[in-house]
């Protein structure tokens, strides 16, 4: 049998040597069950070289002091909230923080319209539950559970989607750090070390539906959109690097690529060209940094098996058309006038203003 390749590795398999490099010179202070002192942890986020010259990569680019309040609040007895547009890292951030705190970021409730208080206290396997009755055997406990059994941070993915009555669920958790189960007339205690990071998206409803009573138990962290193009295209560049490693993509100069697209998404989602002259309509979706990274390593994986291996304008027009426009009538006026008006006028911008009119 051939050995077959994990399509994607938890962080903290992926990041197993940096984890380990970074515990072995880690004299700060830990708080009970952290695998890394607060101050490690940050250095992990945002990247180091350790006194051994080991490198750390940086996993969050931007603010320094973002990952520091994310980080301390996780120390003290609130939960964190992290909350942003879609594509601002808050999942990567989330399974970073639960990985380098915990050692395990797989403690995941992934929130849905329907995620059931199972999910977030425990259920029964019926088959047990019959033949036994009530017991600590028949009962299965929710990622929630086991972290505070554990002392782990328990991460919950998409927390405004969650109906409210099970969103309640959490209340007591976080404010009584126990969970009741009376049909067996007990109750599990949090062992020092647990907490939730949750991420919600202020894009597709409102944080309003967290109801005020959860939302007191929550330290909020907004993660923004990247502050430069020059941060933005760092964010893509290194993405698109690990991802074309795992796919097995050669690695190929992408840069002036990554950099046009970039400017076409942050001028589309600013409304207004980069020089500040021109004043343009913005397309409907979000075209977050997430969807950057994907045409792009859309536009390798055509280069690599239908190209020539060269990124250019050609592999990317597919892509690009199709992240701005989502509704076809009113993004497709938004982006013809973006071809005509913006694109056309660019002297070195000819090839992807053909390739873009090709592809409509
Ligand atoms: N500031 C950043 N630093 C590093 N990577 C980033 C940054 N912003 C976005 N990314 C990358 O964007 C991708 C998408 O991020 P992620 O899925 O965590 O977004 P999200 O905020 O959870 O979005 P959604 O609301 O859609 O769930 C990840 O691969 C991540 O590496
Ligand atoms: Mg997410």
């Amino acid at each position: 049998m051939t050995e077959q390749t994990i399509l994607r590795p938890h962080a903290e398999q992926a990041f197993a040597e940096e984890l380990k490099a970074l515990a072995a010179v880690d004299e700060r202070p830990r708080p009970a069950s952290w695998q890394l002192s607060p101050w490690a942890v940050v250095d992990y986020l945002v990247g180091a070289t350790l006194p051994d010259r080991t490198l750390i990569t940086p996993k969050y680019i931007g603010s320094r002091r973002l990952m520091e309040i994310a980080v301390a609040s996780l120390a003290t007895d609130r939960a964190l909230l992290l909350l942003g547009v879609p594509g601002t890292a808050k999942s990567w951030v989330s399974e970073h923080l639960a990985a380098a705190i915990s050692g395990d970021s797989t403690l995941l409730v992934q929130g849905t319209a329907g995620t059931a208080e199972e999910a977030v206290r425990y259920g029964w396997n019926y088959a047990r539950l019959l033949a036994e009755g009530p017991s600590e055997g028949a009962m299965v406990p929710s990622p929630v559970m086991t972290a505070m059994q554990q002392g782990r941070l328990a991460r919950v993915e998409e927390l405004t989607r969650i109906p409210s009555d099970v969103q309640d669920a959490l209340i007591t958790v976080l404010s009584e750090k126990t969970l009741p189960v009376p049909e067996l007339n007990t109750e599990v205690q949090a062992v020092a070390g647990f907490n939730i990071i949750a991420t919600a998206n202020d894009r597709d409803r409102g944080v309003n539906e967290l109801s005020a009573a959860l939302r007191r138990r929550f330290n909020t962290v907004v993660l923004p959109l990247p502050a430069s193009a020059e941060d933005e295209v760092r964010i893509v560049t290194q993405r698109v690097a690990d991802l074309g490693r795992s796919l097995e993509l050669p690695a190929t100069e992408a840069s002036a690529e990554i950099a046009r697209v970039v400017t076409v998404f942050r001028e589309l989602r600013s409304g207004i060209t980069e020089d500040g002259r021109t004043n343009l309509k913005s397309p409907s979706g979000t075209l977050s940094t997430a969807e950057a990274i994907s045409v792009i390593t859309n536009g390798l994986a055509l280069a690599t098996h239908f190209g020539d291996g060269e990124l250019g304008a050609a592999e990317l027009a597919g892509g690009i058309v199709g992240a701005v426009i989502k509704d076809p009538v009113a993004d497709g006026v938004v982006w013809a006038e973006y071809l005509e008006t913006v694109v056309k006028q660019r002297k070195d911008w000819k090839d992807f203003y053909w390739a873009c009119r090709e592809v409509q």
